[in-house]
């Protein structure tokens, strides 16, 4: 399965090092192709000589070799990987990512990297909880990086708790997944609404809501990965979208999300409507900033238009739309009466009552609801797999010419 592939390994300080060794060779015998960097302070852990024999190729752990003379480019070594595993990585290098320093070589080789990277925390069960390492994972999930996340057990500290990095058959299986499922959507066009939208009060105040777009980038990234062409109609958001299969479509308000929307959709085999439109805006916008000087205010709000639903009216039979909902009470009852309402196939349900769901979290968790009555609860996890879970159960319903 992994036969051909550019797989670069990368090892920080922590003493789950030594499964590195393992995973190293496993995949091997995958017949990838596997390069292996460290960072200084995994060298106190394992020995480069254990990885270089294993992964049939010299091991880097500085950008100057002095014994050869040679200079260790980062930038072909993070061009010429076709995904990046970073196992274990420590906090101190996790942190170090997510701010973007490179005072190290494979810090500098995941700088330079456009392809995929997967990472395995590994580190003890408080540095794990700590809120600094959750914001870190957040920060990188964000960025599109793949969180490996470890399992509970005994820990090298003696206390036992969530922290222990993931063991190298299931990393072996994630990787083998992700190039498994890399064509699952080719020839589909998918378009995507993420992120919140904006509706002036006045030239500098505005109605939002508290969504990041976390969930539809990671929608949009996933789509494109696994070979869609998608259109992204996102609102204001701070994430970025590198895939070259994403064509994005940067919108303010609602309604010019509806008209975004709408140009798109009947040349769209598949619609997600993750966007958290705004259901009121001002009536009456004002031209000139509103002044304080007066006792009170009163802005008044009208509807805006449903895009969902005005989709769901439109759609052809071979067009698979899906909505999400967001609910606080009877959520079951009221995501399927959404689905039924707003015509659609297929809708995605996280309740504000679950911890680790919705809004500014870097997990989710989900139910799907489908048209046909048939639903699925799922455990908790980072958005991008959430992504993936939506895209598996829509790829095993759509249909193929
Ligand atoms: N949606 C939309 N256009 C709007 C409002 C919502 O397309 N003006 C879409 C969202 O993108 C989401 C779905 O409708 O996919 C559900 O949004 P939600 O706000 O949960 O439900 P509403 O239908 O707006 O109903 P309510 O707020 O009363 O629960």
């Amino acid at each position: 399965m992994l036969a051909g592939k550019k797989i670069l390994v990368g090892i920080t300080g922590s003493i789950a090092a030594y499964k590195s060794a393992y995973l190293v060779r496993l995949l091997v015998k995958e017949h990838a192709e596997v390069k292996v960097m460290m960072t200084p302070a995994a060298l106190d852990f394992i020995t480069p000589l254990t990885l270089s024999t294993l992964s049939g190729n010299p091991v880097i752990c500085e950008p100057f070799d002095p014994s050869e003379g040679t200079w260790n480019s980062h930038v072909d070594l993070g061009l010429w990987a076709d995904l990046i595993v970073l196992a274990p990585l420590t906090a101190n290098t996790m942190a170090k990512m997510a701010h973007g320093i490179a005072d190290n070589f494979v810090l500098t080789a995941f700088l330079s990297a456009r392809c995929p990277v997967f990472f395995a925390p590994a580190m003890d069960m408080d540095m794990y909880k700590h809120q600094a390492t959750r914001q870190n994972i957040q920060k990188l999930t964000g960025m599109g990086c793949r969180l490996i996340e470890p399992q509970i057990g005994e820990l090298a500290s003696g206390l036992s708790g969530e922290g222990r990095m993931e063991e190298p058959e299931r990393i072996v299986e994630c990787i083998r997944q992700f190039f498994t499922k890399g064509h699952s959507l080719k020839g589909k066009k998918i378009l995507v609404s993420a992120g919140p939208t904006h509706e002036a009060i006045d030239p500098v105040r505005y109605v939002a809501n508290h969504s990041t777009g976390t969930m539809g980038f990671a929608l949009a990234n996933e789509a494109a990965r696994r070979g869609a062409s998608v259109i992204l109609v996102a609102g204001p958001s701070t994430l970025s979208a590198d895939h070259p299969d994403i064509d994005r479509k940067d919108v303010v308000t609602a309604d010019e999300m509806y008209h975004e929307c709408l140009k798109h959709f009947p040349s769209c085999d598949i619609a997600i409507m993750s966007a958290a439109v705004a259901d009121f805006r001002p009536s009456h916008p004002e031209p000139q900033k509103i002044k304080k000087d007066r006792a009170s205010l009163t802005i008044t709000l009208e509807p805006t238009a449903d895009i969902l639903k005005a989709m769901g009216q439109i759609k052809k039979t071979h067009q698979y739309l899906v909505g999400f909902a967001l609910e606080t009470d009877n959520e079951l009852e009221h995501a399927r009466e959404k689905l039924k309402n707003k015509k659609l196939n297929l809708i995605v349900l996280n309740s504000l009552k679950e911890s680790g769901a919705g809004f500014g979290f870097g997990t989710n968790k989900i139910t799907l609801i489908d048209e046909t009555g048939e639903n699925r609860e799922y455990e908790a996890k980072p958005k991008q797999e959430v992504a993936g879970d939506i895209l598996d159960w829509i790829t095993a319903r759509i249909t193929y010419e």
